[in-house]
């Protein structure tokens, strides 16, 4: 990306940003994340984004979703407090039954039939922060006015979804990364992370950032969904849309390269799983 304008942030920087737990800190002021993913025909992405918000240090993290991934979820990481959502509450924008919530990642897994559409529009009726990815995003690009929200948003795609945001080809979007960034954030109104080799970040009046602490071997399915709860962490934790996805591309692209190399001092790569790069998370920090 030959541009001056797009800084890359240094661990310095990240470790300056990330937020820390001081000596009279409780989960609640480190920051409640809720998570809207998963259905009863995905439930890894669930189970994946999950994985991100616990391993970045969320003070907690809340689960809401249809039967079949919540059992997944808490088989797999009984940090996670969940709920099942009853499809007649949340036609009813109501997420009350979740409780607290400081900062939502919708979408990984989530579907895009009429039960995730609701999902959808209650997580974005709130006002709190929302990042949406995956399948959220294929919800909004048919009904962009769900974007129109006084809280923060910060939308991840990979360049196939933001093609979907912004009504441009595919080709497009690779040919130009960092352009059609910026041009998402100043249409759409949001924080904007596109992913792929190289990470870029936009957001109207700030500099593009770029991320490329990564490894290609994180092109395998569901690393993405590991991104959604970091970004989600850090949210709810207090960072800014801008400096969340910063972080949290930084953090994932640093996890990911501890887990190819089996560890901070190995020296070559092996294949990677996504919930590596989850596991791989406190070390990374
Ligand atoms: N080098 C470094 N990082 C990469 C590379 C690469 N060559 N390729 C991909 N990545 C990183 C991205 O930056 C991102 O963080 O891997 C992650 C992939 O995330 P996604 O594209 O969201 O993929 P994911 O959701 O995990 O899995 C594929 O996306 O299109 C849908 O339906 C598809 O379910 C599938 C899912
Ligand atoms: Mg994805």
């Amino acid at each position: 990306l030959p541009d001056p304008d797009a800084a890359a942030l240094t661990d310095e920087d990240v470790a300056d940003l990330l937020p820390r737990p001081g000596a009279e800190s409780d989960k609640y002021r480190r920051g409640v994340v809720g998570i809207a993913a998963g259905s009863d025909r995905y439930t890894g992405a669930a189970v994946l984004s999950v994985g991100g918000a616990v391993r970045a240090g969320a003070g907690m993290v809340r689960f809401a979703s249809a039967e079949e991934p919540v059992r997944h979820v808490r088989a797999r990481w009984p940090e996670a407090v969940t709920t099942v959502l009853d499809p007649s509450l949340v036609l009813k924008s109501s997420l009350d039954e979740v409780g607290r919530v400081q900062a939502w990642v919708l979408g990984p897994g989530l579907g895009t039939g009429p039960d995730a559409h609701a999902v959808a529009r209650a997580v974005l009726a709130t006002d709190v922060p929302v990042i949406v990815d995956a399948d959220g995003l294929s919800i909004v690009a048919r009904d962009r006015a769900l974007l129109r929200r006084a809280a923060p948003t910060l939308v991840t795609p990979h360049a196939g979804e933001l093609s979907r945001l912004l009504d441009v080809p595919r080709e497009r979007i690779e040919a130009r990364r960092l352009e059609h960034t910026r041009r998402a954030a100043a249409e759409l109104g949001v924080t904007v992370l596109l992913k792929g080799s190289t990470t870029v970040i936009a957001e109207e009046h700030r500099p593009a950032r770029v991320n490329t602490t990564g490894t290609p071997w994180l092109a395998t399915g569901g690393t993405g969904d590991v991104l959604s709860g970091i970004a989600g962490a850090l949210l709810a934790g207090g960072l800014t849309c801008y400096d969340a996805a910063s972080c949290a591309a930084h953090l994932h692209g640093l996890a990911a390269r501890i887990a190819a190399r089996g560890g901070a001092g190995g020296r070559s790569e092996a294949p990677i799983a996504a919930l590596d790069v989850a596991q791989a998370l406190p070390e990374a920090v």
